[in-house]
């Protein structure tokens, strides 16, 4: 009995290492990466999209208000979302991208919402706001919640969070409530708090090594509520703009890595 449990234990020991070691591994992997980044690529694209004519109305996006008034790109992202008067709504930086695509260019906001992930329009959303994030790399996360509205934001975002839904009754807190947790050799973020500098809200944009996909935010997110089993809302939802403000306002002070590189 005791040379079983020992060999029980053994097992797990070596288990438990050979996980430290895939982890560490994926941790080098991103490493060596960096240097070289292939969201470089879509940083470049991003800021030749922002300059360019474009649309029905051959315009640049280079007036576009991102919160910090009219053109200003640099610190903008670690303001987002926040609460927009000019459209009554608490935005996130793709959705306020979108806004901007139609009022400034003339291109249909509601057709990009229907755009698949790394299509057509969508696809530039995504390069767009790979460059505007990296514009603020470095800076420390500082959401406004001045406005009513964007306490609303954070609060339906927070429930959210904590809702158990669909058929394995999860909620982000399932897999992000707590340190320490660990999915397929993928450590989880424990986003109710900030979890850190780089990580989690601080992180996407992000490149994915594993599909060779630059995603968004809402793309994170929407993959997320694959994982739950449970449908994804719609792209620039008032669910997702509201998650992303619970996410936001929790990385406050941490400083942003975007656009990162993961597994
Ligand atoms: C079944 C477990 C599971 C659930 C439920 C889940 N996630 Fe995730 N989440 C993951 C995994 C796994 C990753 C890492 C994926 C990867 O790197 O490929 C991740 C990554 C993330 C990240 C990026 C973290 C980082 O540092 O890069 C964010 C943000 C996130 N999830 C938010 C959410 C939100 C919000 C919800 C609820 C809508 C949610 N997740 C629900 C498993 C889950």
């Amino acid at each position: 009995m005791k040379t079983v449990l020992l060999a029980l234990a053994g097992v797990a020991a070596t288990a438990a290492m050979a996980q430290k070691s895939a982890t560490q591994s994926i941790e080098e992997y991103r490493a060596m990466l960096a240097d070289g980044n292939p969201a470089e690529l879509f940083e470049a694209k991003g800021e030749d999209l922002w300059k360019q004519k474009r649309g029905p109305k051959n315009a640049s996006l280079e007036s576009c208000d991102l919160g910090k008034g009219p053109g200003v790109v640099k610190g903008a992202f670690v303001e987002l979302p926040r609460y927009f008067a000019d459209t009554g709504k608490v935005q996130d930086l793709e959705s306020r991208l979108v806004t901007c695509m139609e009022r400034l260019q003339g291109l249909n906001a509601a057709e990009i919402a229907k755009t698949p992930f790394g299509k057509g329009e969508q696809n530039n959303v995504t390069a767009l706001a790979t460059w505007i994030a990296a514009e603020s790399k470095g800076l420390k996360f500082n959401l406004p919640q001045s406005h009513q509205q964007e306490k609303v934001a954070y609060e339906v975002g927070k429930r959210l969070f904590f809702m158990h839904s669909g058929p394995h009754d999860f909620a982000c807190a399932s897999c992000h409530g707590e340190e320490g947790k660990r999915i397929r050799l993928q450590d989880l973020p424990n986003l109710t708090k900030n979890p850190g500098d780089g990580i989690g809200f601080a992180a996407w944009p992000a490149y994915r090594v594993s599909n060779g996909q630059m995603w968004g935010m809402q793309q994170r997110l929407n993959d997320c509520y694959r994982q739950q089993r449970f449908p994804y809302p719609t792209f620039g939802s008032d669910a997702l703009t509201a998650l992303s403000t619970y996410l936001g306002v929790n990385a406050q002070g941490a400083k942003s890595i975007a656009p990162a590189i993961k597994r």
